[in-house]
């Protein structure tokens, strides 16, 4: 049956929705500096600012007393300890900064520790994907579910690549390179909140990326879960990927064959 949402997720999603306007003009002044010499470099920061100023204005109004993490400002304290919202404005920059329309607004609320609910809004597919703990994941109205395929050789898995040293780029080579050997269609969209979404929709049936940051994933993490894929940090089971950022998320068939090949990489 169709969803009901809750309050916290009808104040997300409206926050989402409002910021991808702001995104999407930018995102048609893109194409003009492209060609520019000085090229949309500094034009997409702002742009990625101006998106989180208006999350934040929008969630603040609901919910005055909420924390922060957000990608661009940091951490701000509430004057509830219990609660705060982890966003991504802009997921995918580098799509964007290249007229890619494949990125996304990612907000997800964490409530002691646990998140509780997420969004992954790409406004240029109009496609939104949500969840609530207990409740189900969903695109918009329908539900997701990860998807049943349990044959490595027909498996589409999606990863992204950490750039901040030698040595992660060397492990990267490595995981990516034994991946290859048991299936063989790996993509890299270059943007992991909605790469995760595509592990819950059962367009691919597993992801896995280093080095991320809790708001790429914050949202995706439950929105996989609630699809009944399973998540884990890919070194330590006792370990919380939204924390680390080293995640793994798949259909339950194929997820202990992947984790076990990239272990062993
Ligand atoms: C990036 C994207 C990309 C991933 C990078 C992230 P950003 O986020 O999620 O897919 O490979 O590691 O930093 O910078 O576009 O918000
Ligand atoms: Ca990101
Ligand atoms: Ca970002």
């Amino acid at each position: 049956m169709a969803v009901l949402t809750t309050p916290n997720l009808n104040v997300m999603i409206r926050a989402a929705e409002k910021a991808s306007r702001s995104l999407i003009r930018d995102f048609g002044e893109v194409e003009n500096l492209q060609v520019s010499t000085k090229g949309p470099g500094d034009f997409v920061s702002a742009a990625d600012r101006r998106a989180e100023e208006i999350i934040f204005e929008e969630l603040k109004k609901a919910r005055p007393d909420f924390g922060f993490l957000m990608e661009e400002s940091g951490k701000i304290e509430g004057k509830n300890p219990d609660n705060r919202w982890i966003v991504d404005p802009l997921d995918g920059t580098t799509n964007f900064l290249h007229g890619i329309p494949h990125w996304a607004i990612s907000i997800a609320l964490e409530t002691r520790g646990e998140i509780i609910a997420g969004v992954v809004y790409d406004p240029i597919k109009d496609e939104i994907f949500h969840a609530e703990k207990g409740l189900g994941a969903f695109m918009r109205r329908s539900r997701l579910r990860v998807s049943g395929r349990s044959d490595l050789m027909q498996a589409t898995i999606a990863t992204g690549a950490p750039r901040n040293s030698k040595e992660s780029r060397e492990q990267f080579f490595k995981e990516y390179n034994a991946v290859m050997n048991i299936t063989p269609s790996l993509r890299r969209f270059g943007a992991a909140a909605l790469d995760l979404s595509y592990v819950a929709a059962g367009r691919c049936e597993a992801f896995w990326e280093r080095e991320l940051k809790s708001w790429d994933v914050a949202a995706g993490w439950l929105i996989v879960k609630e699809a009944g894929g399973f998540v884990c940090d890919i070194d330590n089971d006792r370990n919380n990927p939204v924390e680390t950022g080293n995640i793994l998320a798949a259909n339950g068939t194929l997820y202990d064959d992947i984790k076990k090949v990239l272990k062993a990489a």
